[in-house]
């Protein structure tokens, strides 16, 4: 089979076996093509509860199909391919974060969404990088601890000066490698072109941007833009999905060592085998599990908007 055959048969077994498939932004362009939704963290979350399938395949990393199941749990989460975690949610456990709050007791935690449920449980609230600061802003306490990504953390500090923040040092292997080096060089490069950035990189890469958001921030930004030319701070797939959206425009990519390799794990082939029934995880938590852990995610919805 070649990739428009299996392509062909992807969409006929997804209609065939009742499956909605979601697609974080992060994944090659062959699956983008099959997907029923392609999105952010925050719009992923929210897609799967209005899809009217009784099956749905998170094309992503397994911090996202765990939500999907917390806030859809009669329905059957698969995910695309098992060894498709995210590092950065495997920083902290559910211990550390009781740690904290012994240490912080006046603090709301909150948690970044790229966390594990069993973290979630005992936070207060989750955000999203396209919604944190939304959210945040209209949560009432005033001293938060923000957790994993002190990158994020120190972004969303910016923009809330009325709150008190404490961080914890966790953060994205893949967008923390790109330095402020990397952005004078891409600058000398691409001189007059924008530079678009994931707030997950470190603050002196962010505050040298035109316009910092999530993936599909970045996306919808340079897309409505009327500048030609573009410097992309996130996954090198965003460069590419938006390349070929785009063809007028010039996109580069900030540094070549924006490549997540758990969000690269999966593969048509994977899509292929889970749509069969071949090779397929389904995302199995226990009733106290997901009921524990959807409370803050409600509050991110509620907040969220
Ligand atoms: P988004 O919410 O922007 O999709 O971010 C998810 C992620 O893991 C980025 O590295
Ligand atoms: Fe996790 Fe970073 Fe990959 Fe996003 S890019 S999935 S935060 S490792």
């Amino acid at each position: 089979m070649n990739v428009r055959e299996m392509q062909d048969e992807i969409m006929r077994l997804k209609k065939e076996n009742d499956f909605c498939i979601l697609v974080h932004a992060y994944q090659s362009h062959d699956i983008v093509e099959v997907a029923d939704y392609v999105g952010d963290s925050y719009g992923l979350s929210l897609k799967a509860k209005e899809a009217p399938q009784k099956n749905i395949l998170m094309c992503g990393v397994r911090f996202m199909a765990q939500v999907v199941k917390s806030l859809s749990p009669d329905k059957n989460v698969y995910l695309s391919n098992s060894m498709a975690g995210c590092p950065m949610a495997e920083q902290l456990t559910r211990e550390d974060v009781l740690r904290f709050k012994e240490k912080y007791p006046d603090h709301a935690v909150c948690a970044y969404i790229n966390t594990t449920s069993e973290l979630k449980t005992v936070c207060d609230v989750i955000v999203t990088s396209s919604s944190a600061v939304e959210i945040l802003k209209k949560y009432p306490a005033k001293k938060i601890l923000f957790i994993p990504d002190c990158n994020l953390g120190r972004w969303v500090q910016e923009q809330l000066p009325e709150k008190e923040f404490e961080f914890y040092s966790g953060g994205c292997p893949t967008h923390t490698r790109v330095t402020a080096a990397d952005v004078e060089k891409a600058k000398k490069e691409h001189p007059g072109a924008e530079l678009l950035v994931h707030p997950e990189c470190r603050w002196e890469v962010v505050k040298e941007a035109d316009y910092v958001g999530s993936t599909t921030g970045i996306m919808a930004y340079a897309k409505k833009s009327d500048k030609k030319d573009f410097i992309i701070g996130t996954e090198q797939a965003i460069v590419q999905h938006l390349q070929f959206e785009c063809p007028d425009k010039n996109f580069y990519l900030l540094s070549e060592e924006l490549v997540c390799k758990n969000m690269k794990a999966t593969t048509l082939v994977d899509v292929y085998n889970c749509l069969t029934g071949k090779i397929r995880e389904e995302i199995v938590m226990s009733d106290e599990l997901i009921n524990d852990s959807l409370k803050p995610i409600e509050k991110m919805v509620e907040l969220g908007g």
